[in-house]
């Protein structure tokens, strides 16, 4: 379910600065295979995020074939360099992604490991700059205490699907991932060490500068 106008999800798409080939390559198979990548307004508010607290050190929980990583990767390159962790659990994915990255011209930033990506995090040294969370839903909410660790303080962690296309509004859906969604949500503004932001653009992005 869209929860907004379709023609404000296209207007914001729109503002995105043009992208390289590569790039609107793997929009378009996002589109094809329907692959939910994070699309091109929330991919520019990470480059933002990332650009904006000079990030050099990025953590990506559920990377997918590295549409997100890209935008990561971006800023860490313009920020002088640095490392962009790609971490998902499926090898072809990680194998997709080691493709895509290599042809934008990435290869040096980022390090990619087929993982359960909590597991990658926890053998992870850290601290990092950023954290980008997108794994399975219900792994949400315990993820949190270890995303605090592992993020410096006035580090930022941005979390995708906080708004799970509405679903979270339906008292009726009691599923795991429903529930993982509302519970982090709950846990992380009650948490007087984050300033929390939720940004309603795509299916909503927790952005949350650690204290
Ligand atoms: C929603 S997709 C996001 C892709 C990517 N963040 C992007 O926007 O381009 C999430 C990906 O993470 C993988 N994934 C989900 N939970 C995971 C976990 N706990 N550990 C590792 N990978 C996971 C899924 O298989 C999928 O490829």
């Amino acid at each position: 379910m869209e929860l907004l106008d379709p023609k404000v999800y296209k207007y914001l798409d729109d503002l995105v600065p043009p992208r390289s080939p590569e790039m609107k390559l793997m929009e378009k198979y996002a589109d094809d295979v329907r692959f939910p990548i994070i699309g091109p307004a929330s991919g520019q508010l990470c480059y933002l995020v990332a650009r904006a607290i000079n990030a050099k050190s990025v953590f990506e929980l559920g990377s997918g074939y590295g549409y997100s990583t890209a935008w990561f990767a971006k800023a860490v390159q313009e920020n002088g360099g640095g490392t962009v962790y790609h971490v998902v659990w499926d090898e072809k994915l990680s194998q997709q992604a080691h493709q895509h990255l290599e042809t934008l011209g990435y290869n040096q930033i980022v390090q990619y490991q087929v993982s359960e990506a909590l597991q990658a995090l926890r053998s992870a040294k850290g601290p990092f700059d950023l954290i980008f969370n997108d794994i399975n839903k219900e792994a949400y909410p315990e993820s949190l205490p270890l995303i605090k660790k592992k993020l410096r303080s006035g580090g930022v962690l941005i979390i995708d699907n906080m708004l799970w296309s509405g679903k979270i509004f339906d008292d009726g859906d009691k599923t795991p991932a429903t529930k993982g969604i509302r519970e982090f949500t709950h846990l992380i503004t009650s948490d007087p060490d984050w300033i929390v932001s939720l940004v309603p653009i795509r299916d909503g992005l927790i952005v949350a500068y650690k204290k």
